[in-house]
């Protein structure tokens, strides 16, 4: 039986779940993919560390370029992450014809251009099935699955630590410290949690995502991104009580004026299927002009969900050696421009700390008028801390330019304290106008 000869850059969580799976299913895959799926070298930075799997003493090297250089390696799968030393191994990798497998979503990010057009001037293949959704095959629904579709919009639940946060806080009513310590205790939180909490992480995979949906490159730095960090467990609590669940969506859309991209925590309507998407999970649920809407829902990180998407990368290859196929997948490196947020629309939620006196409320929404921003809904708290008591105001649809303008005008004014809340909602159509009084 042929062997696809598989070079492995990393051991680490995905590393060990790759390993682990090529392992136990060895005969399965062979079988399925007429090849079997062979480990031959693996690279790691410290080759004496314990880890739960034993490869052999001879599979094991701290020299990845020796890995990237055995000329018996067809394949190299990058698990290192970060962008040096990953990125000069990628390239070293293809300039010596071969195939590439990687799920580093930072690097495909930020770089993926280049090395995406480095495979096809070489015919070689750089697969990353793994670099968006963890376990959720949306790159290959993409690809192959939707391939008739052109694909009018992304809306997705990418990053599992920002969602588990979201949703502790939401379901136990813990404030974001303490749900973002539970999210460490449970192994879904990194030491340094600020590419997840800030939004960037799912900027990263949104950027890998809408540039394969939408034919063309866009760049990660034109992507809008805020993260959870500031959202209050009162934000939750506010958001239910009008019908809403607050999630960290990544949204991509395609207009005719530009793509729109934002990665920021946005308020959506409980009967939403993604406000059902709670913990760890990820969703991605894209409309396609000829299949309509398609939901993904999956296990976005961890060990083995990971390592089951690089396998399937893996699989392909070897199936694809075996048919003689060396086209690479199409990709389109234009670039795509994306809107800058300023110049989009939408309803929003705001929350403000005001001093608990009449007429309050009307001077808030003099400047919003004056600002062409009308309110669709009000909850007035008499729960008073310090004299001072929450407003929160849902708005009609408005250009984001001109509510930031009001807000900065909002926030100077003597009756407020502190800067206002302002979240995106995402819903259609808005509701009508009501105004609520509520007891604390
Ligand atoms: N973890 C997930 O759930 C997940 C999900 C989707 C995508 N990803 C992506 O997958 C990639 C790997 O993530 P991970 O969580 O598996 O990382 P990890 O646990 O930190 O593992 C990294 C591995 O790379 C090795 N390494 C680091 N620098 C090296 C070098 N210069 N030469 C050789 N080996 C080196 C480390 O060796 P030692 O073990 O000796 O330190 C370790 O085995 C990242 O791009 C990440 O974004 C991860």
């Amino acid at each position: 039986m042929k062997q696809l000869k598989i070079g492995l850059l990393g051991l680490g969580q995905v590393g060990k779940g790759v390993y682990s799976i090529l392992r136990s299913k060895r005969a399965d895959l062979a079988r399925k993919c007429g090849t079997s799926l062979r480990i031959v070298k693996i690279a790691v930075r410290n080759p004496a560390k314990r880890r739960g799997v034993r490869p052999s003493r001879h599979q094991l090297t701290a020299d990845a370029h020796q890995v990237v250089r055995d000329p018996s390696v067809d394949v190299v799968v990058e698990l290192i992450g970060g962008i040096n030393p990953a990125k000069e191994l990628i390239r070293e990798a293809l300039r010596t014809n071969k195939d590439v497998v990687t799920a580093n979503k930072a690097l495909l990010a930020e770089h993926g251009r280049q090395l995406f057009r480095e495979a096809q001037k070489r015919g070689r293949h750089l697969l990353f099935e793994a670099s968006v959704g963890g376990g959720i095959p949306v790159i290959k629904v993409v690809r192959e699955g939707l391939i008739a579709n052109r694909i009018r919009s992304i809306r997705s639940i990418i990053n599992g630590t920002s969602n588990y946060i979201l949703t502790q806080m939401s379901k136990s009513h813990l404030d974001f410290k303490e749900a973002l310590a539970l999210a460490r205790e449970k192994g879904y939180a990194e030491a340094d949690p600020t590419l997840d909490v800030e939004g960037t992480d799912a900027a990263h995979k949104l950027t890998i995502l809408a540039s394969l949906v939408f034919g063309g490159w866009i760049r990660f730095r034109d992507i809008y991104v805020d993260g959870i960090s500031r959202i209050r467990s009162e934000d939750i609590s506010f958001a239910e009580e009008f019908g809403y669940a607050i999630k960290l969506l990544a949204i991509a859309k395609k207009t005719p004026s530009g793509v729109e991209a934002q990665v920021r925590p946005t308020l959506l309507p409980k009967s939403h299927v993604l406000s059902s998407v709670n913990g760890s999970y990820n969703a991605v649920l894209m409309s396609g002009d000829e299949v309509g809407e398609i939901l993904l829902y999956g296990r976005g990180a961890g060990s083995l969900p990971t390592g089951s998407a690089v396998v399937s990368d893996l699989a392909d290859l070897a199936r694809m050696r075996l048919g003689g196929i060396h086209h690479p997948f199409h990709m389109d490196f234009r670039s795509l421009p994306v809107r800058n947020v300023a110049l989009l629309s939408s309803r929003y939620y705001l929350r403000f700390h005001v001093v608990d006196q009449p007429g309050v409320l009307a001077k808030i929404s003099h400047v919003l008028g004056r600002h062409q921003v009308s309110i669709s809904d009000v909850i007035q708290k008499e729960q008073r801390i310090g004299g001072v008591v929450p407003l929160i105001l849902l708005t009609h649809r408005a250009s984001e330019r001109a509510l930031r303008r009001a807000i900065h005008r909002i926030n100077q004014l003597t009756v407020t304290r502190g800067k206002a809340q302002v979240l995106r909602i995402e819903d259609d159509p808005p509701p009508t106008v009501s105004v609520r009084r509520h007891g604390g």
